[in-house]
């Protein structure tokens, strides 16, 4: 049994120069269930009691260095390995933090912030509806007859199938309809600005089959023009951030409005560029149209079940998109939908600059 020595000399010579996975298989050589010195153990039962008490330490005493150290060996290599990786992965805390990817806002997104101060501020609240309508609400309950041109299957985007009411469907082609919501949905007075996305069958340079308006609503009992045209000077003021900008009211016609007006912006051309403000009477002025609006048909307030004896008020609907082209100085509205990074970097607005009336509504 002198062989007992030598075997455990073997393996600790093994052990000394073994990887994590050499130690493994060492492990299951000596000490496995078909490892060696797991068959001299199995081999005391079968002893004499001296031959075992002289064989049983010297057994027992191999199993024991051999387990002991490959724990150790495995230690070791563990901690080496884990030095090595703590010494490659180090942090420099003194270096500058990479830079983070920054999105910007749009400027769509930006301008319907700024209307929502600026109104908020003449006591204004912003109401939504959604942008997949019915037919009454875009069209019947605005007083817009199944012959008006606008319901022509080529201008509105139609659903094929209509909805459980048995009502067609279409992408709303105004932000009017959301009029009619709020007033079935709350009792007067109301002052309300619905911005959001609207539809069209039109594809041009200054057309896109989506864009975006804002509806403004203010129903009370002595509502006239005049709060209209002074609430649209001091929006468009606030807007354009200049005093010097007069507005022209042209006699139009809406179904929804009784009587209607086409709102004009003066305008004056200064270094060849067109900007808001200035006399447009003089030789570099002239006149923008820039929204619709009117005194709310007495028809529409009676479809919304109210009295139009008892109540009235006033309504105008705008682009939006064309609000921004004309205050930030775009010129291809096909621009501001095409997700182009480069275009959106140049012309969006940083997310800490929030609108506001003191500061000023534009960024
Ligand atoms: N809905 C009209 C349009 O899209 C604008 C408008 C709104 C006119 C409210 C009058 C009153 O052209």
């Amino acid at each position: 049994m002198a062989d007992v020595e030598q075997l455990q000399q073997d393996y600790l010579a093994q052990i000394a120069g073994a990887d994590l996975a050499g130690l493994e298989e060492i492990r299951i050589a000596a000490l496995g269930k078909q490892g060696a010195i797991s068959g001299l153990l199995k081999t005391l039962g079968a002893m004499s009691a001296e031959e075992r008490q002289e064989q049983g330490p010297r057994i027992n005493g191999a199993r024991e260095a051999v387990t002991t150290a490959i724990a150790a060996r495995k230690d070791a290599l563990e901690s080496a390995a884990l030095n090595a990786r703590l010494a490659a992965e180090a942090i420099d805390l003194t270096l500058p933090a990479a830079a983070t990817p920054q999105g910007s806002v749009h400027p769509v997104s930006q301008v319907m912030d700024e209307l929502a101060e600026i109104f908020a501020d003449l006591g204004f609240a912003v109401a939504t509806g959604p942008e997949i309508e019915s037919g009454w609400y875009n069209f019947t309950a605005l007083n817009m007859p199944e012959t008006h041109p606008a319901r022509a299957m080529h201008d509105t985007f139609y659903f094929p199938d209509r909805n459980a009411a048995g009502e067609e469907m279409l992408l709303r082609t105004h932000t009017s309809p959301v009029q009619i919501r709020t007033m079935m949905a709350q009792k007067p007075p109301i002052r309300i600005i619905a911005p959001g996305r609207t539809y069209r069958s039109d594809s041009d340079a200054t057309h896109t089959p989506m864009f975006h308006q804002v509806e403004g609503l203010v129903i009370d009992k002595d509502i006239t023009m005049a709060h209209l045209k002074w609430t649209l000077e001091t929006f468009v003021k606030a807007f354009f951030e200049r005093d010097d900008i007069v507005l022209r009211l042209r006699p139009s016609y809406f179904p929804f409005t009784e009587p209607s007006a086409e709102v004009d912006v003066g305008f004056t051309v200064e270094k060849g560029k067109r900007v808001i403000g200035g006399d447009p009477t003089g030789p570099n002025g002239g006149w923008m149209e820039i929204l619709g609006s009117g005194m709310v048909n007495p028809k529409v307030i009676e479809h919304c079940g109210l009295d139009p004896d008892e109540w009235q008020g006033f309504a105008f609907g705008c682009g939006i998109d064309r609000l921004a082209m004309l205050k930030y100085g775009m010129d291809d509205l096909r621009a501001f939908f095409d997700g182009d990074l480069r275009w959106l970097k140049h012309y969006g607005f940083s997310s800490l600059d929030v609108p506001t009336l003191s500061g000023g509504v534009g960024a």
